[in-house]
């Protein structure tokens, strides 16, 4: 399994997203403002991912600030890597758990709270990997033997801190002997799917076959494929899920063709703050990725372009979510808020 985020005597060290799978390249973010930037960039993405890059950033930032002025330094920090990207929630989830922890430790000595916060980021790491295998062990007995599984964008080992959340399910599925082969969506426009989770699964040998985006529906309804599993960057309290747009697309061809659809998510993907999936706010991103690909333009000049990085499936396409506490179904409002107690 590659190592996706690290915490090293250097700084922060990431394996580059933009450039797999041609390259397989690292990046050493040495200040806080680098990592808000590989966040931004999408040096690394995923939602628990850039979570765990982000209470990285903040340890490192702490360290490297001021200890004169540390509260309005810590302030200015958190806000920074805050201001990178705003749909998943596991990157406010990261950096609201910095600030409790700081929080805590007031009147500290300065080396104390410096080495506290990086103890803690990298807590947020190792128990990523320890979520990411319950999640797959929860999820591996709801995934068909012996049929395909369909999954859009990249929620594996390089969109978390390992084992990743629906390539976890697949891969502990396999793990119990089940097989199970994957159709991976490219995923236009950042192409997450042919670049980042067919290089994934084939480092692993898991059998994997690249579909372009409109392809799913061909194949869903040839009857190959046992589910779908994604995963997701929000999901609100009724349900809801924000996930690479395209999901929604994916999500309504699944129960269109009877195919169960599954979201496989940390708990610290839910958002029970927000009642509803319209609640959720989307990113949007550059022109220039729909216009381009790898820097050639595919479009003619002055093209008009909509770029919304993620769109919202509605609860009740939602077949389950599948957690490190369990499986929620339907009704959400309730089996959510039981899930995390
Ligand atoms: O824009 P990205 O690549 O950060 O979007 C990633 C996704 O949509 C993933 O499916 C989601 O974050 C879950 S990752 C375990």
């Amino acid at each position: 399994m590659v190592e996706t985020i690290e915490w090293t005597s250097q700084g922060v060290v990431m394996i580059d997203q933009t450039r797999l799978p041609l390259h397989e390249e690292y990046v050493t973010c040495r200040t806080y403002e680098e990592v808000a930037r590989a966040i931004k960039d999408m040096i690394i993405r995923g939602a628990p991912a850039i979570g765990v890059a982000a209470a990285m950033g903040v340890a490192l930032g702490v360290e490297q600030a001021d200890a004169r002025d540390l509260d309005a330094r810590f302030a200015a920090i958190c806000e920074t890597l805050a201001k990178t990207r705003p749909t998943a929630v596991n990157l406010f989830w990261a950096i609201d758990r910095m600030k409790r922890l700081y929080a805590s430790l007031r009147g500290l000595p300065v080396e104390e709270i410096r080495a506290r916060l990086k103890a803690e980021a990298q807590l947020v790491r190792e128990e990523d990997i320890a979520i990411n295998r319950a999640i797959g062990r929860n999820g591996a007995p709801l995934v068909p033997d012996g049929k395909t599984v369909l999954t859009h964008c990249n929620a594996g080992a390089l969109a978390t801190a390992g084992y990743g959340t629906a390539l976890g399910v697949i891969r502990a599925a396999r793990e119990m002997g089940k097989q199970v082969d994957v159709f991976a969506d490219e995923t236009r426009p950042f192409l997450q799917g042919a670049r980042l989770t067919v290089w994934e699964l084939q480092q692993d040998g898991i059998p994997t076959t690249l579909i372009t985006d409109n392809m799913a529906g061909h194949f869903m309804k040839s009857g190959r494929m046992g589910c779908v599993v994604v995963g997701a960057d929000r999901i609100a309290a009724n349900g809801d899920v924000a996930n690479k747009v395209g999901t929604y697309t994916v999500a309504v061809l699944a129960k269109e063709n009877g195919v169960p659809f599954f979201v496989a998510a940390p708990v610290s993907t839910l958002d029970l703050t927000l009642a509803n999936g319209d609640l959720i706010p989307i990113e949007q991103r550059a022109a220039s990725e729909v216009t381009q690909v790898f820097g050639q333009m595919v479009a003619p000049p002055g093209t008009a372009v909509e770029n919304p990085a993620f769109d919202v499936t509605p609860a009740r396409y939602v077949t389950g979510i599948i957690t490190e506490k369990g499986v929620a179904q339907a009704p959400y409002e309730e089996s959510l808020k039981k899930l995390i107690g």
